[in-house]
């Protein structure tokens, strides 16, 4: 497994990360024997950056890798590097009802993740979105005191700005920055990317499939459950789904010609993009996880992403990649 750095404090982890979240919530039903089984496959595959929120199935999602870790063998458990979103809270159905970086809230809620997981240290540790009451010198000298106390490895950020990345980085040493990433959310290329650069913090990308809307497999008759974040997401909507699709085929063609599938086109665009950013890729499944690592090995050479830039420009795109309510917690 190739590895990469997380910035220039954080630690070398595998070249792609495992994103757990489908595993317990937000993308329909999964299979729990299969996704403990998928975990166990990227540990033995390489795969040393295991992603999660605590309010990913409020708390299962934790569980569940707190499981998968304790039946795998030492070694593979050794390997695996935790990186934990903090700060949503959700109400019993599941609602989201805002965000907490309050500097007590952050080491309550640290505590909580570490008997989940069964872990005695987290090894990246964020804030899932800013929370506006909470100026970000708080919440990031919070864990802070939790890395100084060994509970914490490395501070990240998650979904925030320029200006809040460098009010960060000025409090306390930033591993990482995770943000959504892939060819059709290039938001990050403009400011935010330059600013993570120059202070020499890498990034997570997340969504590099778009939650599986440019994976190849998605199709306009899917069926979603209610409590699916794609049922009420902009870009799989109506004609926004159908425009988007048409990207996929345009994708696909260049895919064919160099006998690969389209989401490892995806995955390795993200990669080519610079040896700072660690593509999350979010397999549930044992079959999609060997597809994605798939991705490495392939080699994009500069007509190919001339082939990529004109069948998928910058803001091909139709849609917000959030629904309203949730883009307003966005500063990014
Ligand atoms: N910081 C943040 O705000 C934030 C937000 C969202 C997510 N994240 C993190 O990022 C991780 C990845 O995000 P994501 O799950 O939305 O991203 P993703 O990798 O873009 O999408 C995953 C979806 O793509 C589908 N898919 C199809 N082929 C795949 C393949 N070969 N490999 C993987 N997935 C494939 C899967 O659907 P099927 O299972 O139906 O096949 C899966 O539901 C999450 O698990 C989470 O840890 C962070």
């Amino acid at each position: 497994m190739r590895t990469r750095p997380l910035g220039t404090t954080g630690p070398q982890v595998s070249a792609l990360g495992l994103g757990c979240m489908g595993m317990s919530a937000l993308y329909g039903g999964a299979d729990r024997a299969e996704s403990i089984a998928t975990l166990h496959a990227a540990l033995e595959a390489g795969v040393t950056l295991l992603d999660t929120g605590d309010f990913y199935g409020m708390g299962h999602n934790e569980m569940l890798i707190g499981e998968a870790l304790r039946a795998a063998p030492a070694a593979r458990r050794e390997q695996a590097l935790i990186s934990v979103k903090f700060g949503a809270l959700r109400s019993p159905e599941g609602n989201w009802l805002g965000y907490d970086g309050r500097p007590a809230a952050v080491k309550n809620f640290a505590a909580h993740s570490l008997q989940r997981l069964g872990v005695d240290h987290i090894d990246v540790y964020r804030l899932a979105r800013l929370d506006p009451d909470v100026p970000i010198e708080e919440t990031v000298g919070a864990i802070a005191e939790l890395v100084e106390k060994g509970y914490v490895r490395h501070i990240g950020l998650s979904e925030v700005g320029a200006e809040t990345i460098r009010r960060a980085a000025a409090t306390a040493p930033v591993s990482d920055l995770q943000i959504e990433y892939s060819l059709i959310s290039r938001g990050i290329e403009e400011e935010i990317l330059p600013t993570t650069r120059e202070l020499g913090i890498g990034i997570t990308a997340y969504g590099v499939l778009s939650r599986g809307l440019i994976s190849g497999h998605f199709t306009a008759d899917r069926q979603l459950s209610p409590g699916d974040f794609r049922a009420m997401s902009p870009r799989f909507q109506g004609d926004n789904l159908r425009h988007n699709l048409g990207l996929v085929e345009a994708l696909r063609k260049i895919a064919e010609q160099k006998g690969v599938s389209v989401a490892q086109i995806a995955i390795a665009w993200v990669l080519s993009r610079g040896e700072d950013i660690v593509p999350l890729v979010g397999a549930r499944r044992r079959d999609r996880l060997t597809e994605a690592l798939g991705a490495l090995e392939v080699t994009l050479e500069p007509s190919d992403l001339a082939a990529i830039e004109e069948a998928v420009p910058a803001g091909a795109a139709a849609g917000d990649r959030y629904p309203a309510a949730q883009m307003a917690h966005l500063e990014s």
